[in-house]
Order: structure tokens, then C-alpha cells, then sequence
């Protein structure tokens, strides 16, 4: 019989992938359903990427190339980090991988040893912990709240680091609570992180690109210099071009630690695909007139879907500042009662009666290790998410 690794029995699937295989198959059995549990943009990619696509397959580059990244893609990195984050790095300080996913898991490997202990704030994207766990070490979670905007307090990361401590996850703004650090913010953890020269950082930067109003992105080596010597800046091209399919993430940071990245690719998955690297050379070099109007569509929905939830007895949305998600409390509803009898205990309870009752699907924010809350991914068109949000509105009303 086959059993998996003891170290795989430690890790649990994406409960994100979850929902939305479970959204997929209701549709499939005519149930009229709405999907608000991807994490990608509803856009197509901009034809100038597809078009260097390909021109690469044309053209013949269609073969291995450098396991960690073409050096014309690294050169373009290179240069939007300096252009947009005023980081310089050189290209054998960058790492290209199949997707922003495999660029962390790369590092986790090549740099945990058991015991080694990985502080992430919560709520996490879901897969931080599951990906530390595979890689042999031990999460540890420090927590935020609603109150504080669901960012990391300086004295709650003291408290998380220990001796054992290798790294700090950051990830802002956040999947999936849409909160961004302001310079102040990063400045005051980073003041933390200067007394405890054992933790690295690695800050996933993806949403870059999906911030609001007057708010300023900036990345923690840029806000504090003393700590480039140990942070991984990772990045993507997944959802600030609408490439998730493509499958290219990158990461800058010091040599040492690329190289181990490089080494652990070298026997695993060996280079990305050599025409998305072409595609995200495009993607990074090319006109960069996509991403502000992509973003004001973005926040439109924000407000829309922000004020909608509001207006839903029992929930309160905080609005955030960045990504295309929002993190709703639905504390005012634990303790209820759905139509057909069902208590509504977590959070979970609540996304599945939700789904039963309204046929909208969201996560449930144990999944992300913060209740009792829900993501909700704003990333579809506003018809639906007017549509979605007046079921939410309905399935709350009736709540006994
Ligand atoms: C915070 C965050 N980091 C990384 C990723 C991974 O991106 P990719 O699709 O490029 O692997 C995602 C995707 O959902 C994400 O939300």
C-alpha cells in the first residue's frame, strides 16, 4: 500500500485549490455558482507579451537554457528593480523559477535544516507554512488583527524570533488580506530584524503593482539598506501582467543563496520555460502602460466590494490598502443559524453555508490561520461581484 513521507503527512493541500475544484464541480452539476476564491486576474495578457512569445517559438528558442534564468530575462530584472525599487542588483544575484511559488520553495530548501524555525504573520497566504514544513522546518506564527489592519506589529515579530529563527516571511500588499506596509512600518520591523542578525528576510512583493489610492509601495532592502545583505526581494510576473499560466517568478538577493537556489533547481525541475522567459523579457522591458489602469480597475472593485459587505448585517469589511482581495469578519454571525438548520460555528461553517445556501464561493480564513474571517477575491467583473455581494447581503439577512 503506499503511504506517503512522514514529512509530506505534515503538509495539507491548498485550501484554496480546494474551494475552487469544489466551485468547479457544483457548476458542472448545473448548479448556478459564482467564484470568488481565485487568486488571479481576470485579464488576458497583453499582446505585446504574447506577441514575444512568439517570436520565440519562430525563432527556435525553444531549448534548455540557463537553469536559473536566461541572461537577457536576469538583465531585465535587474532593471526593474532598480527602476522601480531603487535596488541594485547584478544578474547572478537573480533567480528565474517556474512561478513565484517555486522561487520561495527553492529557498526554503536550500537554506532550512530541521528544527530551523520560519516566523510568518497571520493571516498567510496558504501555502507559506505547508511549503516551510517541506522543506523540514517549523512555521511560527505571529499574529495580527483587524484593528491593526492585519499588519505585523514590531513587538509581536520580538516575540516570534528565537534563537532558532532563519527567516521572516513578509508579503505585502497581502493574499489574503489586501494590507500594504507603509515605509514607517517596514522601517519599525526592520529595526527589530537589525537585532537579530540570524533571520533573513524574504518579502513577496507579487502584488507590487495592485496598490490604491495614494498609498506608496516600497520593499523592505529599499527601506532599510542594512538588511539587503540578507533579504530575498521576490517578485512575479503572474499577477501584475496577468501571466499566472506562464509560470515565471524571479528573486534577487545575496549570491550565496542564489547559488544554493540554482543547485536545488539543477536537480529538480532544471530552467522555466524558455519562451515564458521570452514572454516575461517582454513583459518587463516593454511598455509598462498596462499596469495603471489595470490597478484603477482594481481599486473600483475594492470600493464596490467593500461597501457592498458592509451593508451585510453582521459582517464588517475593513478596506485594504492593495491585491485584489478583501478580508471580511464574520464574527457578528458565529453563534447563528442557516434556513435549513445548519449552525454557523466558524468560519468555515460560514463559507460552506454560503456556498449551499447562495452558490458563492469564498475561503474561509482558518485557512489562512486567522478567524473568524473570509477572503474574498475581487478579481472577476463588477456584474458578478454586484451579483455576489447582494447574495452575501441575502444569506446574512436570513441568518436566524
Ligand atoms: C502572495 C503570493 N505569493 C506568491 C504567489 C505565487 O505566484 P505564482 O502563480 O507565480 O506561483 C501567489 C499566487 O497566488 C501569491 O498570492
Amino acid at each position: 500500500m503506499f503511504e506517503q513521507s512522514l514529512n509530506l503527512r505534515r503538509v495539507k493541500p491548498s485550501a484554496t485549490g480546494a474551494a475552487a475544484a469544489k466551485a468547479r464541480a457544483l457548476r458542472a452539476q448545473g448548479r448556478d455558482v459564482i467564484s470568488l476564491d481565485a487568486g488571479e486576474p481576470d485579464f488576458d495578457t497583453p499582446d505585446n507579451i504574447k506577441e514575444a512569445a512568439i517570436r520565440a517559438i519562430r525563432e527556435g528558442k525553444t531549448k534548455y537554457t540557463d537553469i536559473d534564468g536566461t541572461p537577457e530575462l536576469k538583465v531585465a530584472i535587474c532593471g526593474k528593480f532598480a527602476r522601480e525599487n531603487g535596488l541594485t542588483y547584478s544578474p547572478a544575484q537573480v533567480n528565474v523559477s517556474p512561478g513565484g511559488k517555486p522561487v520561495i520553495y527553492n529557498a526554503m530548501v536550500a537554506s532550512l535544516n530541521p528544527g530551523d524555525e520560519v516566523v510568518i504573520p497571520t493571516p498567510y497566504w496558504v501555502s507559506y507554512p505547508d511549503m516551510v514544513l517541506m522543506a523540514g522546518g517549523e512555521p511560527v506564527f505571529a499574529p495580527t488583527s483587524a484593528e491593526q489592519g492585519f499588519k505585523l506589529k514590531p513587538e509581536d515579530l520580538e516575540a516570534a524570533i528565537t534563537p532558532a529563527t532563519r527567516w521572516l516571511i513578509l508579503n505585502s500588499p497581502s493574499n489574503p488580506s489586501g494590507a500594504a506596509y507603509t515605509r514607517a512600518e517596514l522601517k519599525a520591523l526592520a529595526d527589530v530584524l537589525l537585532r537579530h542578525p540570524q533571520v533573513w528576510i524574504l518579502t513577496d512583493d507579487m502584488y507590487e503593482h495592485l496598490v490604491f489610492g495614494d498609498f506608496v509601495f516600497t520593499t523592505i532592502a529599499q527601506v532599510e539598506p542594512a538588511l539587503y545583505e540578507r533579504t530575498l526581494t521576490m517578485n512575479g510576473v503572474s499577477k501584475a501582467y496577468a501571466m499566472t499560466g506562464w509560470r515565471i517568478g524571479y528573486a534577487a538577493g545575496p549570491e550565496p543563496l542564489i547559488t544554493a537556489m540554482r543547485k536545488v533547481m539543477s536537480q529538480s525541475t532544471s530552467n522555466p520555460s524558455s519562451i515564458s522567459q521570452w514572454a516575461a523579457t517582454e513583459a518587463l522591458n516593454g511598455p509598462q502602460t498596462f499596469i495603471k489602469p489595470n490597478a484603477a480597475v482594481f481599486e473600483a472593485r475594492r470600493d464596490l466590494v467593500v461597501s457592498m459587505l458592509n451593508q451585510a448585517k453582521g459582517l464588517k469589511c475593513p478596506t485594504p490598502e492593495g491585491a485584489f482581495y478583501v478580508y471580511p469578519s464574520c464574527e457578528g454571525l458565529i453563534g447563528r443559524t442557516a434556513p435549513g438548520g445548519r449552525k454557523i460555528e466558524t468560519d468555515q461553517d460560514f463559507t460552506e453555508a454560503l456556498l449551499d445556501a447562495e452558490g458563492v464561493s469564498a475561503v474561509f480564513g482558518g485557512a489562512f490561520g486567522l478567524s473568524p474571517f473570509f477572503r474574498i477575491s475581487y478579481a472577476t467583473s463588477n456584474a458578478l461581484l454586484e451579483d455576489a455581494c447582494a447574495r452575501i447581503q441575502r444569506f446574512c439577512a436570513v441568518l436566524d
